[in-house]
This record gives structure tokens, C-alpha cells and sequence, in this order.
């Protein structure tokens, strides 16, 4: 496995000139866009890597899964698709899937951002600081670490330019999807999003929604098997925005992209993976992450279709 992934990897690289890191984030933009690092945790429990896997980054959209799990566990289904749908977009991330005067929450998902904000509304707990560790500790159970930090200055930036995302939570509250403080529920947004991170961490995480809830190494059951359905089917449709169909065809697995570069995927019963390259698409997903797990998928016969 070591031995493909180094190849993958050289075929690759090249492509991490093909794309360019997000700067709408001031901090993100800061980032090596050379850099491009695989790491896969089987079922069984077996690790293997290559190039920068342990370089850190931050979670960005890809804790969204995490935001929807915590939410499903905290709510069950039904109340939660109450207030968000689950059918794809076919829209950039942070869209504002509303008209002029309608805002229909079955047309937004929780992997996109009016989504993803809406469920930090479902979480439960006393006060946002409450909600916010616990879902701190099931972000440290999925990604294997519980000494996870905050990237403060990833934090700090996306606060300071994070306009679009107040606009589209103001809209919410406008229109009664969310009635908390819209401040307090963005500074839990952006605190999650700026969760750090590498691939190892994204391949354990990956690797427990594989396993339909189970730790990769110890088997022990973090979460109810129907979740990890629920949670991958949506991966499988709304995981890569408007580039999940495509995705679909070419990788056919559940995947979960981030604008700090990263790609959490899941190969149902089989393994996590976890990849990072920071030049991105036009549609804010890793252009040489998607070409290494179209390669890795292709050698391997990943595709689930
Ligand atoms: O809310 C935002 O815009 C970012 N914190 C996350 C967006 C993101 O990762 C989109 N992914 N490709």
C-alpha cells in the first residue's frame, strides 16, 4: 500500500499547481500550496501514508459531518429535517438557497453552510460553550486525538471576514429556520470550523464512518450504525457541493471537502482516508486531492457504484 501511495502521490503533484488556496480567509491563503500528503486506515486497523500527512490544518467544512452527527445524536432524524433537507443544492457552499421572499429549508442540506450553521442551533448543551466542547469531544473521538486544538489565527480571520456567513445566518433568523443570538451560534461556526487537524486524523475519522460507528483500532462503538448511513449517504450527494455528482462518477465514494485543502472519505466497510493539497477548484475542493483519490479508487476498485 505504501509503495502505491508514493506513486499516486508523484503523479499528482503536478496538480497542486493547478489550483490555488483559498484567500477569502486571509489566514488560509498563508498556506504551502505544494504541499500534498496521503494517509488510509483500514478496517482492520492498519495505517499507511505518504508525502505531508502529518502537516496540520484545519477542519473548515469537513467538520460539518461532525456538526450533523452531533445534531442527529442530540435530536434524532425527524427533527432535525424539520429544519434542514437533505437533498443537494447543486450550488456553491456558502449560496444563498433563498428567494426573494421565501427561504424553503428542504432546499438546503447540512454540508452546505446555511446548513452546517443551522445545525450548531440543534446542538444541545446550557450555553454555546457547552455546546461547543461537546462537540469538541466527539470531534476528538472521530479523529482519533483528544488533544485538539483551535488554530486561533484561522479563527481569529474567518470571524473578521466572515460576512457572507453572517448574511446567509441573518437570513435564517429572518425567515425563523434559527432563533439563537446569530453571533454566538457563527463564533461556534467558526470555532469549529478553525478545529485543527492532518490526514491522519481525517482517515480516522473516515475510517469510524467506514466502520458504521466502530473505533478502527479497539472496534468499540462510538455512535448507532443507521448515523453512519445517514451521515455517508449525504456525504455521497452533498459532500462535494456542486461537484458531487462529478465526484461521484469519477472517485464514487462518500467525501467530505474543506477550503483549507482537505478531503475526509469514507470506502464503506473497507477504509478512511485522509488527503491535503491546498490549491483548490473553482468550486472550493482540493484539485490534487480529487485527482490522487480518482487514481487511489481506480487501482484499488474503491467506486461503490
Ligand atoms: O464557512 C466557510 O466559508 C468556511 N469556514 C468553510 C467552507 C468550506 O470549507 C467549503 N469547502 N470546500
Amino acid at each position: 500500500m505504501e509503495e502505491l501511495l508514493e506513486r499516486l502521490l508523484e503523479e499528482c503533484r503536478p496538480y497542486t499547481t493547478a489550483g490555488k488556496a483559498a484567500d477569502y480567509i486571509p489566514e488560509l491563503a498563508k498556506k504551502d500550496p505544494s504541499a500534498l500528503g496521503v494517509y488510509v486506515i483500514g478496517s482492520e486497523g492498519k495505517h499507511s501514508w505518504a508525502g505531508d500527512c502529518r502537516q496540520p490544518f484545519t477542519l473548515q467544512s469537513m467538520v460539518k459531518p461532525i456538526l450533523l452527527l452531533q445534531a442527529l445524536l442530540d435530536n434524532g432524524a425527524c427533527a432535525i429535517q424539520s429544519k434542514v433537507g437533505v437533498e443537494a443544492t447543486g450550488k456553491p457552499f456558502d449560496a444563498i438557497n433563498a428567494g426573494e421572499r421565501t427561504l424553503d429549508s428542504r432546499h438546503i442540506n447540512p454540508m452546505v453552510n446555511m446548513g452546517a450553521i443551522v445545525m450548531c442551533t440543534l446542538i444541545h448543551g446550557s450555553s454555546y460553550e457547552e455546546r461547543f466542547q461537546r462537540l469538541m469531544k466527539l470531534t476528538g473521538q472521530l479523529v482519533g486525538d483528544d488533544t485538539i486544538t483551535i488554530d486561533q489565527a484561522v479563527y481569529l480571520s474567518e470571524k473578521s471576514h466572515g460576512s457572507k456567513n453572517r448574511a446567509l445566518a441573518y437570513l435564517l433568523k429572518s425567515h425563523g429556520i434559527l432563533e439563537d443570538d446569530v453571533e454566538e451560534v457563527l463564533d461556534c461556526y467558526f470555532r469549529a470550523c478553525s478545529i485543527q487537524v492532518d490526514c491522519r486524523g481525517l482517515a480516522h475519522m473516515g475510517a469510524v464512518l467506514a466502520n458504521r460507528g466502530r473505533l478502527p483500532d479497539s472496534n468499540r462503538r462510538i455512535f448507532p450504525a443507521p448515523l453512519a448511513r445517514y451521515v455517508n449517504a449525504i456525504l455521497m450527494t452533498c459532500g462535494m457541493y456542486d461537484g458531487s455528482g462529478e465526484f461521484a462518477i469519477r472517485v464514487g465514494i462518500p467525501a467530505k471537502s474543506g477550503v483549507s485543502g482537505g478531503i475526509m472519505a469514507v470506502v464503506p466497510t473497507r477504509m478512511g482516508i485522509g488527503i491535503y493539497s491546498p490549491a483548490l477548484d473553482q468550486k472550493g475542493n482540493s484539485v490534487a486531492g480529487i485527482r490522487l483519490l480518482e487514481k487511489l479508487s481506480q487501482e484499488l476498485y474503491l467506486s461503490i457504484f
